[in-house]
């Protein structure tokens, strides 16, 4: 019942823990619809450093949640600015505003007769999270810029590498978090200035209805689709052990993360001689319904080989099976009923 009810509140609590946050953090921010979740990789494609997210949780008091670009709801400090002035290579650059901190603009064109690897002459810089402008790529002569591909395209569900897309060089796409790549990840600016390949395509990648478990009952939302982070959680029957997470989640591809087993108790087999059960010397009728719990541990007596004294000798439930010690041997009927001191577990230990 405890652990039912715990369950319960796990799968409530997610929900009760956004309303908490969009009330501590403030509404304009948590409630941006504009701000992209934080792309997978982005760092290592873009060297764009992303600071702590806040997408699911709080920042600290010194620190703003707020939307960094591709980085998505970060934890900036507040006051954050940008290097300024800034030297690029055969440009001007500009502020857009009175001041260069975090989420203002600087523009950068170009000198005259030179573009950026994009083809444009001006673009609009970004003072990111991380205290970097998100622009300062060099001009380059146009004269000189032949050899390179157009930008190669956007995708929905994913991204790819930043330029310059020279010649022989070649760019790489990454699907978002929940997404399946199809299609070549890598596309090559060939000597024609084409690439090599069309860009790939990102599709949600869904886990398989959940397995059943034995013994188990399965809560879960009804749904025909099983995005990645669904989660569900399995219950063991009464009387089964959980032995795993009860908690299972819809990995990034595609399987169900680690399923738990529900193990059942298990009889004891000495009929007619104690065992040590949880440090007690008891006879069957003394233990629960004669049975123990998954994982714990029995000793049985076993007679010395002189016969005049007992050891003991431990046994492990699982799953429902609880070995008997090879050296144990079950009383006769006569040994229980005339002779019940001396049965293996009475006389004396060596
Ligand atoms: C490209 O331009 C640079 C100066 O901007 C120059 O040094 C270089 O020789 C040029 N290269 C070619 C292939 O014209
Ligand atoms: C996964 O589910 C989405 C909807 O959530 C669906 O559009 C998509 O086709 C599914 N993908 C696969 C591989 O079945
Ligand atoms: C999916 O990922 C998990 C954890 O990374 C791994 O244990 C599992 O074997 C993977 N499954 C498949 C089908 O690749
Ligand atoms: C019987 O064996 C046990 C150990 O195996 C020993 O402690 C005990 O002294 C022996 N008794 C006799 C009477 O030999």
């Amino acid at each position: 019942m405890f652990r039912f009810a715990a369950v319960l509140l796990m799968l409530v609590a997610p929900s009760l823990l956004l309303i908490e946050n969009s009330g501590q953090i403030g509404v304009k921010n948590m409630k941006d619809p504009k701000c992209p979740p934080r792309k997978k990789n982005f760092a290592a494609l873009t060297g764009h450093i992303c600071q702590r997210s806040c997408e699911r949780r709080s920042c600290s008091k010194q620190r703003n949640c707020v939307c960094d670009g591709d980085c998505g709801l970060s934890c900036i400090p507040p006051g954050l600015s940008c290097p300024w002035p800034v030297m690029i290579e055969n440009a001007e650059t500009q502020m857009a505003q009175e001041s260069n901190t975090f989420g203002d603009f600087m523009r950068v064109t170009c000198h005259p007769r030179f573009i950026m690897h994009n083809g444009q002459d001006v673009a609009m810089s970004r003072c990111q999270g991380d205290g970097k402008w998100s622009f300062t790529a060099p001009c380059e002569d146009s004269l000189n810029l032949s050899s390179v591909c157009k930008p190669p395209p956007e995708i929905e569900n994913g991204f790819h590498e930043s330029g310059p897309y020279k010649v022989g060089k070649t760019v790489t796409y990454e699907c978002n978090y929940g997404y399946q790549l199809e299609g070549a990840s890598t596309l090559l600016c060939q000597e024609n200035e084409e690439w090599s390949h069309a860009a790939p395509t990102c599709h949600p990648v869904n886990c398989s209805q959940p397995p059943n478990i034995a013994h188990a009952t399965l809560v879960a939302v009804h749904k025909p689709e099983h995005p990645v982070g669904t989660v569900i959680y399995y219950l063991c029957n009464k009387d089964f052990y959980l032995d795993g997470s009860e908690r299972v989640v819809c990995l990034e591809n595609g399987s169900w993360s680690q399923l738990p087993h529900c193990r059942a108790r298990c009889p004891i087999s000495a009929q007619r001689s104690r065992v040590i059960y949880n440090g007690r010397k008891l006879w069957i009728n003394e233990i629960p319904a004669g049975l123990v719990h998954h994982g714990e541990t029995v000793k049985f007596f076993c007679r010395s080989q002189n016969k005049t004294c007992s050891f003991e000798a431990e046994s492990q439930c699982f799953d429902g099976v609880l070995k008997t010690p090879d050296c144990y041997d079950e009383p006769t009927y006569l040994q229980y009923h005339l002779f019940p001191k001396r049965v293996v577990s009475e006389i004396p230990a060596c």
